[in-house]
């Protein structure tokens, strides 16, 4: 019998899927405090793992995990030099999420350019076409797109980009330029000559020490004064504060940004009261579809680590 803990509830369709298996056994654990996790984590051999962090001073009291299972395709919260000192295996639902966070860019790229959010309030407080002069708008059509990462959410980004008929650059020194192309795709080598040229600019690269600060106040001063600036990969890869004084500047256009430095995000944290920025919650894949097709992944990447029939791109190479 394989023990399961299930930090931070997830989808009811997983849990269900482990529920049928004779094989497993599972606790939800909600409290996450390191505290907590040190207490109760020791007995199990597998768990899965949202946000949380899972450090060294918590998993060194775990001698029986023998996997971790992503429920998502980041894996900045698991320190991951010591799981790899300790044989642990990591695994992300790699084919669940990329549509889901593609489709939240593209929501983003839109509400911004529509200047949906003061247009709607405009309406309620019956100023009505009053201020329609005085508010902006802008197309995606025939627009350039600067796509940073062409992994999976890249990919599918790309897909839909091409539907509203933009022009989509790439930078990803790690893609060969073939495959770009067959995209439909121009390959870029110079990442500061694609912020000068581009009208959007979406980040799908991963957290690393190489991408932390990524784009700077030096890279934004340069970028059009109508660009949107989307980041839905990890907070930090934006510098907020320089974000924040590009904006209020009037340096670029207006900007999305579902993940932050800080999460949850304080709640004095200046680009709380910047209009020119879109919010949301770190929710890019909470769509009902998502979220039941992560935690089935999620599960099944368990179950199948145990059975021996583990999907390759499941596994994170460390
Ligand atoms: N907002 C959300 O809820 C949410 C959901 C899923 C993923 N994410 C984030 O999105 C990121 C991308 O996800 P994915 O599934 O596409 O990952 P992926 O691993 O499939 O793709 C990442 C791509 O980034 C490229 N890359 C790495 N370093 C780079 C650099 N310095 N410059 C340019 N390219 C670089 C890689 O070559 C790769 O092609 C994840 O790391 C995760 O942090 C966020």
């Amino acid at each position: 019998m394989h023990k399961v803990a299930i930090i931070e509830n997830i989808h009811q369709d997983g849990i269900d899927l482990l529920k049928e298996n004779p094989d497993f056994e599972f606790e939800i654990i909600e409290d996450t405090s390191e505290e907590n996790l040190i207490k109760v984590l020791p007995k199990f051999d597998a768990c899965t793992l949202r946000v949380s962090k899972l450090n060294e001073k918590i998993m060194s009291n775990c001698k029986n995990l023998k996997v971790i299972s992503r429920h998502g395709v980041g894996y900045d919260n698991v320190d991951l030099n010591y799981i790899k000192k300790n044989n642990i295996t990591l695994l992300i639902t790699a084919t669940a999420n990329a549509v889901a966070v593609a489709e939240h860019v593209i929501y983003m790229m839109l509400s911004i350019s529509k200047s949906n959010n003061q247009f709607d309030q405009e309406v309620r407080i019956g100023n009505f076409k009053k201020n329609v002069s005085s508010i902006e708008t802008l197309e995606l059509f025939n627009k350039e797109i600067l796509i940073v990462g062409f992994g999976r959410i890249g990919q599918s980004l790309i897909k839909r980009c091409k539907g509203f008929e933009m022009k989509v650059k790439i930078y990803d020194p790690f893609i060969n330029k073939k495959i770009i192309e067959e995209f439909g795709g121009q390959k870029i080598e110079n990442l500061e000559e694609g912020l000068k040229n581009c009208d959007y600019l979406s980040l799908h690269v991963p957290l690393t020490k190489d991408t932390k600060n990524l784009i700077d106040y030096s890279k934004l001063k340069n970028m059009k004064r109508e660009a949107i600036v989307i980041n839905t990969a990890r907070g930090g890869i934006i510098n907020e504060d320089d974000l924040n004084k590009a904006l209020n500047e009037n340096i670029i256009f207006g900007a999305g940004l579902d993940v932050f430095e800080k999460e949850p995000i304080d709640k004095n944290n200046p680009l709380l009261s910047n209009k020119k920025i879109l919010l949301s919650p770190h929710s890019a894949t909470f769509t009902n579809e998502c979220k039941s097709r992560m935690s089935l992944e999620t599960t099944k990447n368990i179950i199948d680590f145990f059975d021996n029939k583990i999907d390759k791109s499941m596994i994170v190479k460390l």
